[in-house]
């Protein structure tokens, strides 16, 4: 027997330690949420809007003091894909939404946030972390470029130490232009993962600057473990100091179980420095999707003698190998991979998934009996891999491109990097079905990625999901373990010729399937549900499942796919938006083969009947009844009478012939001869009532936490009505929003999403007066009343303003505001330049001020307004060349929004609802209504909670 390597165990590290609150002065490290209150703009007015002559002093909506208040706000995480409508001219791969190359304007768009920071303290490190946006983003700060980041799917940071702006208005920029695509499947578009503010002491532990893994004797998890920790300190001042770093390890229980220290050593100023310490575990308890055992290795710096920085690091204790023969080993023994690839999109929400939608997709599964995820064909979102860790998943943790060059290294460093201590991540994937997978070049390429891999890795391999045959030349001669998407067929002739060599499933089944339809529709785009169809590079799920189960050295594998997805709509086109390959349809209802796998995979007893008993066109006519079931055997009665008992093949399913009338169709399983199961299916009566039911009833009001709500229209006994179509209304009320709804159905052009309509008018400011002066600002004379009919007339619409160099003066005019104007949302006076610096009054308020002639601000000013006669007064200093008040001056009214209408269909008897709490605690009624059906009420408590430190 040859074991692969893997003598190290990994563990999770989470930088996230952060003391509370943002004005604590005590606060060494603060890792605040960026999510909240970003405006929107879709629209590419302003082109790539950088200026590359000077630094500090981009234009337009890069620059700081940009008017954005007539913008729509937003919380990440955001994806604005879902919110353009369907359209057959799209790319059909990526689920026809109109954005990508052809649609531009749907294409590119400009997020802002502005927000205060404290006075300066101490030298604090300042750092923006973006967690992923789709795609190609440039990012601003106070005005300065603060870099461009590609990948759609890398996380990526920035530090903004230099830039910030300490005790005053701070402004993020950021321009995201998806019209190209990386993938071949639904990406979204926006900014579409959380973003954070990241704030140290000049002495800090680096970003992602935690490794922490276990060894144990022989790679057997025996006796104690040692564990290994690896840290990158950085010291961003200008002295020599005297460190210390002492680590902790805390137990599952939170119990301190070892103390290491590295004492005092001098760091030089502006220098980082790699340590290594050791400690010992003497009885860990083993990580393993079954035991989700989770350490803390608490990390605390001290400068002298007071505490610089402090990180706490979660991590699991476990073994991990690949060998030749006996496949995938987990603490010592053969660990079967039972696993689905999925894509990172779910109904309703596109690519932005709340955190607590990737717990809910995660437990899915695991009800399933998978065992783990690839999370195909990019890095994922730290909370998935969060997830996985806490629940019992293993991941495949997945590489974009194959590519050597600098660039797509840097993107694999980042991703091993930040992931390398999760313990739930087994093995790394370098790429996907790579077009020159075979050639010398890219034998290459892999070579050096899996070498860079393997200096930031030592504990884990990798492979690379190779959709050739018995191919060896090319990647698959270098790659540690030979990933196989599809060809089942041919793994015995390629074990038998290179038996050295670990192998894993990377990518299997494709198997296509419609939730509850039983035969294939090509016009409404559906597919049957038996597990019957696939297209031509794939298998039934029976099929590939029956080859894997019975030969361990495959490692086992991951089934292509565990959800649907947007894009991908095989084996048909439009109107088919959606994929049909997953197990569960996107919003998590289970499809047959869902109970398939269940039997053969959870270990539990299962039993499950297809198809529904509601056939009222086809009396008396034969109808396959299948059966999934790990029992020994099935009997199948037909309103109680037997249609035969049958032994169960194991790893397949049961089938029977039944002559269609309408009544109950009843299995019972037998293990020993003993009833260990039944399952009931019974014809419905029409439909009655709605239903609604929540994941959870309470949640949290931290304004992140969610309730995924199913709707089910049901008969008069409170039966789901598997043929049921009714479209349902939904209202809300109380702290709380409904943020998308989906139904499954892959062929549903109904939005996932209802954007409030806010209608909007401008009101251009005429009539302008100027007096010329010598010093600015002059509040006197923008006073709410000044006659200032004496003073010179102005054209504020001209390309110049009227003002010499150096020269100030104010610019007065008034509108009539009527009672519509005062019942707005919102009203903005907005400005085409104020050229150089100007102080902005209304009504004698002070509203704002513009330092900046390349902005084109824009201040609100409802507050300030009064039934009547209002004025407006703008103090101009003017520097070089000509200056004033120009470009144009106009008001900006944006009406109330209106309530979204949300509404969705049911798909054969089920929809869901994802309803997101506020930050206020309390009750959120959810209702929905159909003509002719029995309306719903779901009370969901959004209990008091304390919310993650979050930017105000
Ligand atoms: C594979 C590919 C996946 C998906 C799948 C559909 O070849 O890796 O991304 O396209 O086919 O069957």
């Amino acid at each position: 027997m040859k074991i692969l390597s893997i003598r190290i165990l990994p563990l999770v590290l989470v930088f996230v330690w952060l003391l509370p609150a943002w004005a604590d002065e005590a606060a060494l490290r603060q890792r605040l949420l960026l999510d909240f209150g970003w405006k929107f703009h879709l629209g590419d007015e302003w082109g790539l809007s950088q200026q590359l002559d000077k630094a500090g002093v981009n234009p337009g909506p890069a620059g700081r003091a940009f008017g954005d208040a007539h913008w729509r706000t937003v919380n990440l995480p955001h994806d604005w894909a879902p919110e353009l409508p369907f359209d057959s001219n799209a790319d059909e791969s990526h689920g026809f939404k109109p954005v990508g190359p052809g649609f531009h304007s749907n294409s590119v768009a400009w997020y802002r946030r502005s927000f205060r920071l404290p006075e300066a303290d101490g030298g604090r490190r300042l750092t923006l972390e973006f967690d992923g946006v789709y795609r190609d983003c440039r990012v601003f700060f106070n005005g300065y470029f603060l870099g461009h980041h590609e990948s759609g799917y890398s996380s990526f940071r920035y530090d903004i130490t230099d830039l910030a702006n300490n005790g005053g208005e701070n402004t993020v920029a950021v321009r995201v232009d998806a019209s190209q695509f990386e993938g071949w499947f639904y990406e979204g578009a926006g900014i579409y993962r959380h973003v954070w503010l990241v704030q140290t002491g000049p002495l800090h532990v680096a970003p992602d600057g935690t490794f922490v893994y276990s060894q144990f004797a022989r790679n057997l998890p025996e006796g104690p473990a040692t564990i290994c920790v690896q840290t990158l300190l950085q010291n961003d001042e200008n002295s020599v100091v005297p460190a210390t770093v002492a680590y902790e390890i805390l137990d599952p229980n939170g119990k301190s179980v070892e103390r290491m220290q590295k004492t005092r050593f001098t760091m030089q100023g502006w220098t980082s420095q790699e340590l290594f310490q050791k400690g010992i575990v003497p009885h860990p308890a083993l990580w393993s999707p079954e035991t989700p055992n989770l350490y803390k290795l608490v990390t605390t710096v001290s400068r002298g003698e007071a505490v610089a920085d402090r990180t706490e690091t979660e991590f699991g204790i476990r073994t991990i190998a690949f060998d030749a023969e006996q496949g995938f080993l987990l603490n010592g023994r053969h660990y079967e991979i039972k696993g689905t690839c999925n894509h990172q999109d779910h109904a309703g929400v596109g690519a932005a998934l709340p955190d607590r939608l990737q717990y809910f997709r995660v437990s899915r599964l695991k009800d399933m009996g998978d065992n783990g995820i690839r999370t195909a064909h990019n890095a994922p979102t730290p909370e998935l891999l969060e997830a996985c860790d806490r629940l019992g998943m293993l991941v495949m943790d997945e590489n974009r491109l194959l590519g050597s060059d600098a660039q797509n290294l840097d993107y694999l460093e980042g991703q091993i990097r930040r992931d390398r201590n999760h313990p739930s991540v087994f093995i790394w994937s370098l790429f996907n079905e790579e077009a020159q997978q075979t050639t010398p070049a890219a034998r290459r390429v892999t070579a050096t990625m899996q070498r860079r891999v393997h200096q930031l890795d030592p504990t884990r391999l990798c492979t690379a999901a190779g959709n050739v045959s018995n191919v060896f030349q090319g990647v698959n001669s270098v790659l540690d373990v030979r990933g196989w998407n599809y060809y089942p067929e041919a793994v015995d002739a390629y074990h038998r010729e290179h038996p050295a060599q670990p192998e894993i499933g990377t990518e299997q089944a494709s198997t296509v399937c419609t939730r509850g339809i039983y035969a294939n529709d090509k016009e409404r785009g559906y597919v049957s549900s038996y597990d019957a169809n696939a297209p031509p590079w794939a298998t039934t799920a029976e099929s590939w499942w029956k080859v894997f189960a019975a030969r361990p050295w495959l490692s086992g594998g991951f089934v292509w796919t565990g959800f649907d997805y947007r894009g991908e709509p095989t084996p048909y086109g439009w109107p088919c938006i959606s994929s049909h390959f997953g197990i569960l349809d996107t919003c998590g209802f289970a499809k047959d083969n869902f109970y398939y796998y269940q039997s053969w995979w959870s270990g539990r007893t299962v039993l499950h009947l297809l198809p529904h008993w509601n056939w009222p066109d086809r009396q008396g006519q034969e109808i396959a009844v299948w059966a999934y079931s790990n029992c020994q055997e099935v009997e199948l009665f037909l309103n109680g009478r037997s249609l035969g008992r049958k032994a169960m093949p194991r790893n397949s399913h049961l089938q029977w012939t039944v002559n269609y009338t309408p009544g109950a169709l009843l299995a019972k399983g037998y293990d020993a001869g003993q009833v260990v199961a039944e399952q009931k299916v019974e014809t419905t009566g029409p439909v009655a009532a709605l239903k609604l039911a929540p994941d959870r009833a309470s949640i949290n009001a931290d304004g992140e936490d969610i309730s995924i709500v199913t709707v089910a229209v049901t008969d008069a006994a409170g039966r789901v009505v598997p043929v049921a179509d009714n479209h349902v209304e939904f209202d809300l009320d109380g702290p709380g929003k409904i943020i998308g709804v989906g139904n499954g159905d892959p062929s549903c052009h109904e939005p996932d999403v209802y954007v409030a309509a806010q209608a909007g008018r401008t009101v251009a400011l005429r009539d302008w007066r100027v007096k010329r002066g010598a010093s600015c600002p002059r509040p006197a004379e923008a006073a709410e009343k000044v006659d200032a009919s004496q003073w010179d007339k102005a054209d504020v619409d001209s390309q110049d303003g009227p003002l010499r160099p150096e020269e100030s003066a104010v610019f007065r005019t008034g509108f009539q505001a009527t009672p519509a104007m005062l019942a707005a949302a919102s009203v903005s006076v907005n400005f085409g330049m104020i050229d150089d610096e100007g102080w902005v009054y209304v009504n004698g308020h002070k509203v704002g001020e513009s330092h900046d002639w390349t902005a084109q601000p824009s201040f609100p000013i409802l507050e300030y307004l009064h039934d009547g006669a209002n004025s407006i007064a703008v103090s101009v200093q003017n520097h070089e060349g000509a200056g004033g008040l120009n470009k144009g001056a106009f008001l900006e009214i944006r009406d109330q929004p209106a309530k979204p209408q949300w509404q969705r269909s049911v798909f054969n008897g089920l929809a869901q609802v994802i309803v997101q709490a506020g930050r206020q605690p309390g009750t959120v009624a959810l209702r929905a209504r159909a003509p002719g059906l029995e309306p719903a009420l779901l009370n969901i408590v959004a209990g008091a909670a304390a919310a993650r430190p979050a930017l105000p």
